[in-house]
């Protein structure tokens, strides 16, 4: 596969993220034995840049990614967040604790849990109102200091909160939400979609996060590069079990998934000229976006890990790339 380059390392240039694993998608196939062997094929084809967070299954996921790395830790590149605690594992509700006490301990448990001395790569999930920023990524580059983790990241922050981050210790990597139907991350005029509630960003749009990174030697990446499976072309009806986030998602109401069906026409068009699936075209669009973008779909089946991967040697065209960037505007906010 293809590479891209993550603060000096070559890592494949379509990661995997392995939230879906845990939580937030068809939920009853989950099958932790086959995750962690879909892991290893990941790792076996290229595709090195891996993706957690200790809310998702509130320390499942990454107990899961460490069992799965065990023996081969050497060969991913493996990236978790703090600053998000889970509240409640059924409703998935979560709250903001960017304190340095939660930093560092958050850490420590994720060590333990991923089974590794380091990682590579750690992100604040989400900034928290309450606490200073310099607060939180101080505590963040004191761990780096103490060798426990290589880099930080940041996630879903605008361009100006990026900057203040920097100011104290280099921002390696940026991960917002980034597809065809979600585009604020380029600094869309007035956003496509609105920021969620309570986000920082929230009524002024993030500003081009994306280019802000290409200025500063950090990569962007992409999360839901498929649009949560949507753009794949296989969502067709909101029929999702009661677990499923897509059933309480805006944009996946019985009226709004309707009228969305009109982007991914588009998606497939272009897919059906290049022989390609229309989840190729998803994910080759973010790569599209610049040589430091690195997408991260999820997914818990091998034949959707070696699509997704086939992604990396799609090179969409000029055409290609100014009918994607016209599809129609999504319907309904992206939380
Ligand atoms: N920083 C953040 O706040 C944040 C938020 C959300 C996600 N993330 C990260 O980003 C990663 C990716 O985002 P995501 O999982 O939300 O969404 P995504 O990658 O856009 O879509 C995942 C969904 O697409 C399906 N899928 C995957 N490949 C497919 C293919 N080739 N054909 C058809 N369907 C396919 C998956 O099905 P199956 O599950 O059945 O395989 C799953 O339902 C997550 O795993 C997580 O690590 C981060």
């Amino acid at each position: 596969m293809r590479t891209r380059t993550f603060a000096g390392t070559p890592v494949g240039a379509v990661g995997l993220g392995c939230m879906g694993m845990s939580w937030a998608y068809s939920e009853s196939e989950r099958d932790d034995t086959a995750s962690v062997e879909l892991i290893n094929e990941a790792l076996d084809l290229g595709v090195t840049f891996l993706d957690t967070a200790q809310p998702y299954g509130d320390g499942h996921n990454e107990t899961l990614v460490g069992r799965a790395v065990r023996g081969r830790r050497d060969e991913a590149v493996i990236a978790t967040k703090t600053g998000l605690v889970v509240e409640d594992l059924h409703t998935k509700a979560m709250r903001r604790d960017g304190s340095p006490e939660h930093v560092k301990r958050s850490a420590e448990d994720s060590l333990r849990r991923l089974g590794t001395e380091v990682i590579d790569l750690y992100y604040l999930h989400r900034v928290d109102p309450a606490v200073p920023l310099a607060d939180t990524w101080g505590a963040m580059a004191e761990l780096v200091a103490e060798g426990k983790v290589r880099r930080l990241g940041l996630s879903e922050v605008g361009a100006a909160q990026a900057g203040e981050a920097h100011a104290i210790h280099p921002v390696a990597a940026i991960q917002s939400e980034l597809s065809l139907w979600t585009r604020d991350a380029l600094g869309a005029p007035g956003g496509l979609t609105g920021a969620f509630p309570g986000d920082a960003t929230a009524g002024e749009g993030p500003g081009d996060v994306v280019a802000w990174c290409a200025g500063n030697g950090a990569v962007f990446v992409p999360f839901s590069p498929l649009g949560r499976g949507f753009l794949t072309g296989t969502v067709t009806a909101a029929d999702f079990e009661d677990s499923d986030f897509r059933g309480g998602n805006p944009r996946f109401q019985e009226e709004a998934l309707k009228a969305n069906l009109r982007i991914v026409d588009v998606v497939k068009a272009v897919a059906a000229r290049h022989g390609a699936t229309p989840a190729q075209v998803a994910i080759a669009w973010t790569l599209a976006q610049g040589p430091h973008v690195i997408p991260i779909p999820g997914t818990k089946k091998s034949r959707y890990l070696r699509d997704n991967a086939g992604a990396a040697e799609l090179d969409l065209t000029a055409a290609d790339l100014s009918e994607l960037d016209s599809v129609p505007a999504p319907v309904g906010s992206r939380y």
